[in-house]
């Protein structure tokens, strides 16, 4: 069964309070928050305050997704914050293991992010030092976007290499995970799916968070 991560960038922000309590309630088992500084990703979301007040009322880890550059410069503010687990992107890091270490020395569990257009072989040497790694099945920035089939055979080639470091390493998808592709993505090898769009759109949100951890 995988673990399901609401992403809350697809939720009301207006009510947020409301999103957390949903995802208290449910079936769901992490927190995914999403952030983003208008460099690294043509966007900008929600930064270190927000996240603060939703650590406060959620009762769940929070697994924060920095898309931003220079991570290492804001991790002890993260952790400040309450993230239980910080992914930084391969893109942004041009130190990655001190990151890594970095993260780890502050209590937080540290994951890789990969965008589309990078290749799983590039984590081959800092494999061994995560606890999780996210394939993006979406380019990066916004929330809503259609996902990208080939990113199942990254998952498939990703776990085969993960199984060779014969340590337990999980594997997170993130990007226009529906109920439609979910179980490719499980039966391929992932362990985590990150969903916003497609639970926070729907009239029952809780259903689909139970639908997609059955999938
Ligand atoms: C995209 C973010 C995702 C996003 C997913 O850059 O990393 O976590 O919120 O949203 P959906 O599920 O709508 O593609
Ligand atoms: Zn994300």
């Amino acid at each position: 069964m995988p673990l399901i991560a609401p992403s809350l960038l697809a939720s009301d922000f207006l009510h947020l309070a409301d999103a957390c309590k949903m995802v208290n309630e449910s079936e769901a088992d992490w927190f995914h928050l999403d952030v983003m500084d208008g460099r690294f990703v043509p966007n900008i979301s929600y930064g270190i305050p927000v996240i603060e007040h939703i650590r406060k009322v959620a009762r769940k880890p929070c697994d924060v997704h920095l898309m931003i550059e220079e991570p290492e410069k804001l991790t002890p503010a993260f952790k400040m914050a309450g993230a239980d687990m910080l992914i930084v992107h391969l893109e942004t890091c041009r130190n990655l293991h001190s990151n890594i270490q970095q993260i780890r020395s502050l209590g937080m569990k540290p994951a890789v992010a990969v965008n589309p257009h990078t290749p799983v072989e590039l984590l081959k040497d800092i494999l061994f030092d995560l606890h999780h790694v996210l394939i993006m099945t979406v380019n990066p920035g916004f929330g809503g976007q259609s996902f990208i089939p080939h990113s199942i055979e990254k998952v498939r080639e990703l776990r085969k290499m993960i199984a060779k470091t014969g340590k337990e390493i999980l594997i997170e998808v993130d990007g226009g995970i529906t109920l439609e592709n979910a179980a490719s993505l499980v039966e391929a090898g992932a362990d985590i799916l990150v969903a916003g769009s497609s639970v926070f759109q729907a009239k029952d949100p809780a259903r689909v968070i139970h639908l997609l951890k059955n999938s």
